[in-house]
């Protein structure tokens, strides 16, 4: 299947080169766009141009992609903190809030993103949205345990969610061996932040794709060039 966005994806992927310097603990997202990134710190690992960098990555595939290049991975137990994590988002609204989660590895992003001096979103334009949830669907990681019971709740929240299916009709599985839930809003989520609390006080919901307050800066590549947005602390 063609991507329209590919080339921006690339572009963006390796303009975060430029943010990370030698002796950087790392927090690498997943998806895309950060496979052009990993491709790129990895040449400049191998050529030597980057040194002493340790990695912390948030699914089994940037794991893969980043031992290919035999770029170190650590845990966050062995690190005080990250010095800077990059990922992408699936929708970035005008607050640099985001939806993450459709490469299905939200909750390892959260768990390690919360860790980061420094959250850095990269994107192609096409994930500027003025309402999260106008473009595409919450995902949603729930505990296989009673799944459908979690389901039915979330469809009493204003949207509508179904379980993500494979093809063949089983459920999808996160790195965790959890299964996930993909929630629509009609005309995009009214208020982000009621939705987060009432998600994360629910029992069997494990995480959502709300990333809220979370990202600093998004750099984002469009036909037109390339532009970073910067979070404002003023509200
Ligand atoms: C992974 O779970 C996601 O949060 C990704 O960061 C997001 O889906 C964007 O991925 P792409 O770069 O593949 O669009």
């Amino acid at each position: 299947m063609s991507d329209p966005q590919l080339h921006l994806r690339q572009i963006v992927g390796e303009k975060a080169i430029s943010l990370v310097h030698d002796g950087m603990a790392l927090g690498v997202g997943t998806g895309r766009t950060v496979s052009f990134f990993i491709d790129c710190l990895g040449k400049k690992y191998q050529a030597d141009e980057l040194k002493d960098i340790r990695t912390v990555p948030t699914s089994e595939q940037s794991a893969a992609k980043l031992r290919s290049y035999g770029i170190p991975i650590v845990s966050l137990a062995e690190v005080p903190a990250l010095d800077l994590a990059i990922d992408s988002a699936d929708e970035v609204d005008p607050n640099l809030n985001l939806i993450k989660g459709l490469g299905r590895a939200l909750l390892r992003e959260k768990v390690v993103e919360i860790h980061a001096q420094e959250l850095v979103i990269i994107v192609d334009e096409s994930k500027l949205v003025k309402r999260l949830g106008e473009n595409g669907p919450l995902p949603i990681e729930i505990l296989p345990f009673e799944a459908h019971s979690h389901v039915r709740w979330l469809n009493s929240l204003g949207c509508r969610a179904e379980l993500w299916l494979e093809p063949d009709g089983s459920p999808a599985l996160t790195d965790n061996g959890n299964y996930l839930a993909r929630a629509w809003f009609a005309g995009g989520i009214p208020d982000v932040y009621a939705l987060n609390r009432v998600l994360n006080d629910r029992p069997g919901i494990l995480e959502h794709g709300l990333f809220l307050d979370m990202a600093a800066r998004v750099i984002v590549a469009g036909e037109d060039g390339i532009r970073t947005l910067e979070r404002r602390n003023d509200r």
